[in-house]
């Protein structure tokens, strides 16, 4: 049968299309469907005493009476007939003054429009008044809201459009280059989503290609199976045995400085059933999130260049599915990486450190400043951090503390784990040179120790997203399903 979206038609996914206008207007000379107007806990309606007597004082009562008190995320939809020139007012908490934090602008900003997004409202309107007065940048409000307009339908029949189409902000402040930066950013995360959400019957290593092709500004280099082999990247390969899909190995270049670059390499396998270590069937489903470190990378890589961001960057996708098929790599198999060391195979489930390891040897030819791999790679990360952090790892102090500051800038939250060189015991094998399972004690840093000894002396980080890239539950500004992580984490890091 041929598949829904076999021609991978990025065209009809969902992206961010809220148009933003900034406006220098009164609150109440606005006409438009819905006035947002984010209040702080246990402040009233003081910003907006106008507003207040041109309805009677109704919304002081709403507060005095204790319905809305401006606690974090706390709503209130108030219709004006026709008092005032907004048809509805809709207050939105902030929480207290003294806790006020980017990251609560944000969730605030994700309530209101996944809310509002609920009721089918296409127009809204964001007044800053109190947010100014924080002397924050209502910037992180409208990431929030832009991040939360995500809306993945294309495989039901009844397409369900119910993403806002327009917000405009009223202020008097010069937004627009931190507004054209949240924009690429947004939309890149919405990017990576759609390729993670797709599932893996559409989502193939040639979508990948075609994926990597629709970016505009990059150049594209697919690595076939047979030069691949003859590359040597034979641990890559094994994982590509199993499939009747052919593997692609792909190379994007966006240049917009001549200096060495920064490898990006990003997890690839575009559905993970465990092979001959077969996974169990509870869950497996899910497994099309296997690829969503080379979404991360492919968002990045197309912010940069509508930006036109002055870095060069190389990103590195080792894509392939992993199935158990006849031919496929089986437990107790040795096989030889790109850089000459042999791998003994203990779990064929432990398959993203084996075509990221070929990744990153095969990074170093591009004599980078630094590598940075982000990977779905273990089940231990998530029993570690739930959905809470991504895990990092790496070689580089210096380069870590910048990807610390990149993650408490984006709230795309990761935590360092140790490479004490005791876990090199953990991966020594009887026959081979590393064999690719350390055992469960230490199963998320003894994959990460399995990919220093790839990077060698390049500045290397490596994440582990395998908890962040998917949600169960809905989020204040993530709807439930593929997160996007990492792609804003990444953009600001590059910053
Ligand atoms: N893709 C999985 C890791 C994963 C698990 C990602 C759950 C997202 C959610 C990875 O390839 C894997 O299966 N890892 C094994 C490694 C083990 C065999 C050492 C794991 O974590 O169980
Ligand atoms: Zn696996
Ligand atoms: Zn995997």
């Amino acid at each position: 049968m041929k598949s829904l979206f076999s021609s991978a038609d990025f065209s009809k996914f969902p992206c961010t299309t809220m148009k933003i206008l900034i406006q220098n207007k009164k609150e109440t000379a606005l006409g438009c469907d819905v006035l947002i107007l984010p209040l702080l806990e246990g402040e009233g309606i003081t910003s907006y005493k106008d507003i207040n007597r041109s309805l009677n004082n109704m919304p002081d009562k709403i507060i005095s009476s204790g319905e809305f008190n401006g606690k974090l995320s706390e709503i209130c939809l108030i219709h004006t007939g026709g008092m005032i020139k907004p048809d509805r007012l809709f207050l939105i908490g902030l929480g207290k003054r003294s806790e006020i934090t980017a990251e609560k602008l944000r969730q605030a900003g994700g309530k209101a429009s996944s809310y509002l997004s609920g009721l089918k409202i296409k127009e809204i309107a964001l007044s800053v008044k109190t947010i100014a007065s924080l002397k924050q940048t209502p910037i992180a409000f409208l990431e929030g809201a832009l991040l939360a307009n995500y809306n993945f339908h294309i495989y039901k029949k009844e397409e369900n459009h119910k993403e806002i189409k327009k917000i405009t902000i009223l202020t008097k402040e010069k937004l627009e280059k931190q507004i054209k930066w949240t924009e690429a950013a947004v939309s890149a995360a919405h990017f990576a989503r759609n390729l993670v959400n797709t599932p893996s019957n559409d989502m193939t290593p040639s979508a990948l290609v075609k994926a990597a092709r629709s970016l505009k500004n990059v150049s594209v280099k697919v690595i076939e199976k047979n030069e691949a082999e003859r590359l040597g990247m034979g641990a890559y390969l094994s994982v590509a045995r199993g499939s009747n899909e052919p593997p692609k190995f792909i190379v994007i270049t966006y240049k917009g400085k001549k200096t060495a670059p920064v490898v990006l390499v990003g997890k690839a396998i575009t559905f993970d059933s465990g092979g001959i270590s077969i996974k169990p069937s509870e869950g497996m489903e899910k497994m099309k999130y296997d690829m969503a470190g080379s979404a991360a990378v492919l968002g990045v890589i197309k912010a940069a260049s509508e930006l036109k961001m002055p870095v060069h960057i190389i990103g590195i996708l080792p894509a392939t599915e992993n199935l158990p098929g006849g031919k496929a790599f089986k437990p107790g198999d040795v096989v030889k990486t790109m850089s000459g060391k042999t791998i003994e195979i203990i779990s064929t489930d432990a398959e993203g450190r084996l075509a990221v390891a070929d990744a990153i040897e095969y990074a170093k030819r591009f004599k980078p400043s630094a590598i940075i791999d982000i990977a779905t790679l273990t089940g231990a990360c998530s029993i570690a951090f739930g959905n809470e952090a991504a895990a990092m790892m790496g070689n580089d102090k210096a380069l870590m503390k910048k990807m610390m500051d990149a993650s408490l800038e984006t709230y795309e939250r990761v935590w360092q784990m140790p490479l004490f060189e005791e876990y090199k015991e953990y991966l020594k094998s009887d026959i081979a040179d590393l064999k690719n399972v350390g055992g469960r004690p230490g199963g998320l840093i003894t994959a990460g120790y399995f990919l220093k000894e790839f990077a060698g002396d390049t500045s290397w980080i490596h994440l582990d997203i395998a908890g962040t890239a998917w949600t169960d539950k809905d989020k204040p500004y993530i709807p439930k399903g593929a997160t996007g992580i990492g792609v804003r984490l990444l953009l600001s890091f590059l910053r």
